[in-house]
């Protein structure tokens, strides 16, 4: 029976030592977990552009690239060659988060990039009793130099296309999940699955979890369907739904094969408006929960 992986969500996992604050340490990053286990919906290109856009209005930003197939790291033209330590490396607990972070060509705005070995995780340590809080554990220091404009306002983690352990780790994590779902016919499928999820994540290791918001991708007016599928999200999430649609753009689809996010592949298209839309629409959100 020593071959049984042990459950990715399970009770009794408290024990994890809490990490205590330097007293003049910045105040700790919000963490937001952009995820849906559905593949293809939009996930990677919303942390590199909401990201890029939360920098560009002078957030302090720091990607974590979650997934081995390390679309953000590359989509942000980081070299694989540059990679040194990876998410892989500070989730087995080899090197610290900070040893990973390299700075990309936007200001305010780092990554943690991920490799193929991160595909392994869940063999490695999927029996440890730790399993599900090694980001969090990983999270706790970062903002604790004291060096100035070294703290990050804002993290970001590009999830895979699974509810995996590595989805839970970032769960675990999070404040908040912001889950993009794509305006297609089966968008509300997965939507019910990856809710439950979240549920047995905050009854077991993050009571605190949140939705922060859907945001609704590849968009086009002139598809009766789209239209369709936004009123029905609409209806079913209410409130939780951004105002912000992102449209689909073919500039936003071309901007990764250059290595650059779309607001710098081109600042003045419709892609990266919506992507400044939403950050700022994210940013007034974060203020009314802290208020409320
Ligand atoms: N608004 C958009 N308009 C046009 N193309 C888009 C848009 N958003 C994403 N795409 C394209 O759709 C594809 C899937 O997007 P993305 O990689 O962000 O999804 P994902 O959810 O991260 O995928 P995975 O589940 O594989 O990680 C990519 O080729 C991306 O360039
Ligand atoms: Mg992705």
């Amino acid at each position: 029976m020593a071959d049984t992986p042990a459950p990715v969500v399970e009770e009794s996992e408290s024990q994890v030592v809490p990490f205590a604050p330097r007293a003049d340490a910045a105040p700790p990053p919000r963490v937001l977990a952009v995820a849906n286990q559905k593949g293809g919906v939009g996930k990677t290109t919303t942390a590199i552009n909401l990201g890029t856009a939360l920098a560009a209005i002078g957030e302090r930003v720091l990607i974590i690239d979650l997934d081995p197939q390390g679309n953000a790291s590359t989509g942000l033209g980081i070299d694989r060659r540059s990679r040194r330590f990876s998410t892989y490396d500070v989730l087995i607990g080899e090197a610290p988060l900070r040893d990973s972070i390299l700075a990309t060509a936007v200001p305010r705005l780092h990554i943690a990039p991920s490799t193929m070995d991160l595909s392994g995780l869940e063999l490695e340590i999927g029996t440890a009793r730790d399993r599900a809080f090694r980001l969090r554990t990983a999270l706790g220091p970062l903002n604790s130099s004291r060096a100035a404009g070294a703290d990050y306002t804002y993290v970001l983690v590009d999830c895979p296309p699974s509810l995996n352990l590595l989805t839970v780790n970032a769960m675990a994590a999070a404040n908040a999940i912001l889950v993009p779902l794509q305006c297609e016919f089966f968008a509300l499928e997965g939507l019910t699955q990856l809710i439950k999820t979240v549920d047995q994540v905050k009854s077991t290791l993050n009571p605190d979890l949140t939705i922060h918001g859907i945001v609704l991708t590849m968009y086009d007016a002139r598809n009766k369907l789209s239209s369709q599928v936004v009123a029905d999200v609409r209806q079913f999430m209410g409130g939780k739904v951004y105002d912000t649609m992102i449209p689909r753009n073919v500039r936003i689809s071309e901007a990764p094969s250059y290595g650059q996010p779309v607001l710098v592949y081109d600042l003045k298209c419709v892609g990266s408006e919506a992507y400044l839309r939403l950050a700022t629409e994210i940013i007034k959100r974060e203020k009314e929960l802290r208020a409320g």
